[in-house]
């Protein structure tokens, strides 16, 4: 288990984030902007993420987290919500040969109940298959929603510690919450103009450095990630302290 930002400050801090997080936003107005229909956008996502995914290989990332489906996507028209389920699926058969190459690991985040059973059984043979991988951990977050997360964890923690119901803390949360086998992410960003969390990692963001960047989500690259990287390490991250304590000579 790794130690959470709230309660103590993280002991090794690299310039490259070790977790970068990921919203992958802008796919439907891509594709807009080319009068080409919202699913072209979400064809051409998954080549901004195969090369996001090399280039945080390339640079000695350890975790990359996207978001791929959130709790509230399920509120799209049938058609698109179909359209990105049967992508899903087709792009785990389809990566999942480059993923042992590359020695990629695969997580998937969410809510695993409305997944259909060929979904689901592609899922589990893809991360158990891909488990013993040394390389980039990927976590895809798919029907994820931070507050799911939370309550999922709260119950999950309960049913097994009953006793926990008079009082716990987090540390006796975090090993249920579902990215327990990840440090939180150091570095966030969001494509697609927003600047809003929309849901995501909103217990593990307590003390992430947030970018935003106006680029679409199928126009980003090893470039854009490199910028954004570059802007990480010009942060300086206090936790709480000030900064003479963060850096003594300042
Ligand atoms: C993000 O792109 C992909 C998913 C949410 C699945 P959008 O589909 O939200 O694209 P915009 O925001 O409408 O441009
Ligand atoms: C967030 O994007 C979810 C994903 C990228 C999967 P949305 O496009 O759904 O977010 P909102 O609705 O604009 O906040
Ligand atoms: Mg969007």
């Amino acid at each position: 288990m790794f130690k959470s930002s709230t309660e103590a400050v993280p002991e090794q801090l690299n310039a490259v984030p070790r977790h970068i997080a990921v919203i992958m936003d802008g796919n439907g107005r891509w594709a807009k902007q080319r009068f080409m229909p919202r699913i072209f956008g979400h064809k051409r996502g998954v080549d901004a993420l195969r090369e996001t995914i090399k280039a945080c290989d390339a640079m000695g990332v350890e975790f990359l987290t996207v978001f791929a489906f959130s709790s509230e996507n399920w509120r799209r028209p049938v058609d698109e919500v179909s359209f990105l389920m049967g992508l899903f699926l087709r792009v785990l058969e389809s990566e999942i040969e480059r993923m042992h190459a590359n020695q990629i690991r695969l997580r998937i985040v969410g809510n695993r109940e409305r997944f259909t059973p060929d979904l689901l059984a592609l899922i589990e043979q893809a991360e158990a298959s891909t488990a013993g991988n040394t390389g980039l951990t990927l976590s895809v977050a798919v029907d994820y929603g931070g507050r799911w997360d939370v309550i999922q964890a709260t119950q999950a923690m309960l049913a097994e510690r009953p006793e926990l119901a008079a009082g716990f803390d987090e540390g006796d949360l975090a090993p249920y919450l579902a990215m327990n086998y990840a440090p939180e992410p150091d570095l966030f960003i969001r494509t697609g103009g927003e600047q809003r969390i929309s849901n995501f990692l909103l217990w593990q963001l307590a003390y992430t450095e947030l970018y935003f960047t106006d680029m679409l989500w199928p126009d980003f690259g090893r470039a854009a990630l490199e910028e954004a990287v570059a802007w990480f390490g010009g942060r300086e991250r206090r936790f709480g302290r000030i900064s003479e304590q963060v850096n003594p000579a300042s």
